[in-house]
């Protein structure tokens, strides 16, 4: 529970310490508009908190760069060729997004005029767009007070009010803390603000609090907690599943060639190219059954990857007899010297690799 609700100078207090911390220091971010100018073009906005769900900054940087030059407005995306955009999202992760994404930007197109609408309420309906996206956007793109709260921002809550309790219980706890101290006047910047202060100065371990805006007005600092907080209920143990890839190669034209299928459009990096798999699902092992009958042996190591769900230890298998591509399936043949742009999701680039180099080796041996 909140320890103690802030009177209303108090909080005022807060958000004015605040703002003119981020008016000095604001990241310099490519979706974001400089403190205190007007609120930057509302696609730009939609487009980095889409790829920031679950995704740090560095990471985002160049997807988004690479996006807006692509497709620099709605209407573009909207017409966008699926596949294109699953490939330019390739190694972001998280693809549901990407298919929620063209979604959403052909929904604006065609039911919204090519605008967003400008409420958090509004922006809830649109595909991709869960609560605390269609209040950062009604925040920073339209001005709306609303209360936006990511994880790093449940930490600075956390520790400017003592919240004790652990996460995720606390989390309404900590939404009324941040509500308390959200200003009607910038709200957008505001919720950057406290963004880039968790993101930096009020970081999980080692909080730097000589330098925060904010150790007059904290609580955890006066208790010298900070550091314990948030406190978070243990996490249950990932399930642990194993599948096999298979890695099916042959000598074309202009040199090695391997076949890549299209995943089906929905499940599990859904609409994604991909290495041919043993079904291997967030429920199940896969079967260990390769896509038809040959001489395959398994490439020494695996791959690890972890997803929301469960953890995969992918196997590759590998085979280099002739086949024809209707014996495989759908799917294509892609040359080995360019699979980087394939626009593989990040698990079968992984397994790629290592495919690519065992078999590499067995060529040169
Ligand atoms: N994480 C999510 N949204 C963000 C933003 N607008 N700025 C920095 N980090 C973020």
């Amino acid at each position: 529970m909140v320890a103690v609700q802030p009177s209303q100078q108090y909080s005022g207090d807060i958000a004015a310490a605040l703002l003119a911390h981020y008016d000095v220091h604001a990241r310099t971010l490519p979706w974001r508009a400089m403190p205190g100018a007007p609120a930057p073009d509302p696609y730009r906005v939609w487009l980095s908190e889409v790829m920031l769900q679950q995704t740090t900054v560095a990471a985002v940087i160049p997807y988004f760069q690479a996006f807006t030059s692509r497709w620099p407005g709605f209407a573009a995306l909207a017409s966008a060729e699926d596949a294109d955009v699953m490939a330019a999202w390739a190694g972001l992760g998280y693809y549901s997004r990407a298919r929620n994404l063209l979604k959403c930007a052909r929904t604006v197109a065609a039911d919204h005029g090519g605008q967003l609408p400008p409420s958090a309420a509004a922006l809830a309906l649109l595909p991709g767009i869960g609560p605390y996206t269609a209040a950062a956007i009604a925040a920073i793109a339209f001005g709306e007070r609303a209360i936006v709260v990511d994880a790093n921002v449940e930490r600075v809550a956390s520790r400017l009010f003592a919240i004790t309790t652990p996460l995720p219980a606390t989390k309404p706890a900590i939404r009324d803390a941040v509500d308390a101290i959200t200003p009607a006047l910038r709200p957008g910047d505001f919720a950057q603000a406290m963004m880039d202060l968790g993101a930096g100065i009020c970081s999980p371990r080692a909080p730097q609090c000589l330098i925060c805006p904010l150790s007059a007005h904290c609580m955890a600092r006066a208790q010298g907690i900070a550091e314990e907080l948030p406190r978070k209920a243990p996490k249950k143990a990932k399930p642990e599943r194993r599948g096999t890839a298979y890695w099916i190669e042959r000598q074309g034209i202009e040199g090695r060639e391997i076949w890549l299928v299209r995943r089906p459009p929905h499940g599990m990096l859904g609409g994604m190219r991909a290495l041919p798999d043993d079904r291997w699902s967030a429920r199940a092992d896969g079967d260990s059954q390769p896509p038809f009958n040959a001489r395959w042996s398994v490439v020494p190591g695996s791959v690890v990857h972890v997803f929301t769900h469960f953890r995969l230890t992918l196997s590759i298998a590998v085979t280099a007899s002739p086949v024809a591509p209707d014996i495989v399936g759908d799917g294509e043949w892609w040359p080995v010297n360019s699979l980087d742009s394939a626009g593989l999701p990040t698990l079968f680039s992984k397994a790629s690799s290592l495919a690519a180099r065992a078999t590499q080796t067995i060529i040169e041996e």
